[in-house]
């Protein structure tokens, strides 16, 4: 059921993605945009979807945020993968941006898409109101930029040269942001859409957030390269700040069981409506990819 509705959701949001690319002039950096929205798990356009679904926002309105993330998302990584942060020459099983293109193009495509995920959030043709597309669209600036993914993607990168290694507390406000603010904006957006009360479903994101790094952590220690579709093995190497170069495996994999527990525990107050949402909890350390 969680599979079958991931993957359901998955499809509607490519769809969807694919058609606002054939919108633009046909050129190497929106060739290379389109190339880095496809793959992936589309797990932050299912936590938009299915927050919005224990409300009763139709598919049709949280479409649009949707998209919009996985943009965000999409510029993170190519970023993130450019020689002068991860360097990597791999992601979802295919040559990197830089790689297949060149840095120029990763760049200009990795701002081509941050821009195009704010243009989907503001967009009146998604038929939300001002107001939501307002509050969607200053969350979303704050959840990327300095105050979000930026600052954390900056403190991840200066820690692979710190003198001391980070403390629990330092490696917790890293990950919050460089991995935590774009998951809360995406579990918090039914609410948003909604007009509720967002603060069941913050909870819910910030301990499903650091569970979901730690994960990603675990993964680059342990996890299949050939299933992961990118490079493994890598944050030793570079020095990488995480729970697992403080904590080791299993103290790492206790504390994600347990931010998952507690991630339920969050959205307890929506019964039988948030069990998508618990099932996507139990998934983020359950992958294998
Ligand atoms: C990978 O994110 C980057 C991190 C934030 C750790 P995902 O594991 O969600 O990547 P895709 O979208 O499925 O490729
Ligand atoms: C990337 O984190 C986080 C963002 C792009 C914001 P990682 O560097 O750990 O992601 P992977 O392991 O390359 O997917
Ligand atoms: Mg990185
Ligand atoms: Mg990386
Ligand atoms: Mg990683």
């Amino acid at each position: 059921m969680f599979r079958a509705r991931l993957a359901e959701n998955a499809g509607h949001v490519q769809q969807h993605l694919m058609q606002v690319c054939d919108s633009f002039e046909q050129t190497d950096v929106t060739h290379a945009m389109r190339y880095a929205l496809d793959g992936g798990k589309r797990l932050r356009a299912h936590l938009v979807m299915e927050s919005a679904r224990i409300f009763g926002v139709e598919d049709t309105m949280s479409i649009w945020p949707a998209a919009a993330i996985e943009a965000i998302h999409a510029y993170s990584l190519v970023h993130d993968d450019l020689p002068s942060m991860d360097n990597d020459d791999l992601r979802r099983g295919q040559p990197t941006v830089h790689v297949k293109w060149d840095e120029a193009t990763a760049i200009l495509a990795g701002d081509g898409l941050q821009a195009l995920g704010f243009e989907l959030v503001s967009t009146e043709e998604s038929g939300l109101a001002p107001t939501v597309r307002a509050q969607l669209a200053l969350g979303l600036s704050r959840a990327s930029g300095a105050r979000g993914m930026v600052i954390g993607q900056a403190k991840d990168i200066a820690a692979e040269t710190a003198a001391v290694p980070l403390t629990l507390d330092q490696i917790i406000d890293l990950q919050r942001g460089k991995t935590g603010a774009l998951i809360e904006w995406s579990a918090t957006a039914g609410a948003v859409l909604a007009q509720e009360d967002t603060r069941p479903l913050e909870q819910y994101a910030q301990a499903i957030g650091l569970a979901f790094q730690i994960a990603d952590d675990i993964l680059d220690v342990e996890g299949d390269a050939s299933k992961a579709g990118k490079r493994l093995g890598k944050d030793e190497e570079a020095g990488k700040a995480t729970f697992v170069s403080l904590l080791g495996l299993d103290a790492a994999k206790r504390r994600a069981a347990e931010l998952i527990e507690q991630s339920h525990d969050a959205i307890k107050c929506y019964g039988e409506k948030a069990g998508m949402l618990r099932a996507t909890a139990d998934f983020i350390i359950a992958r294998d990819r």
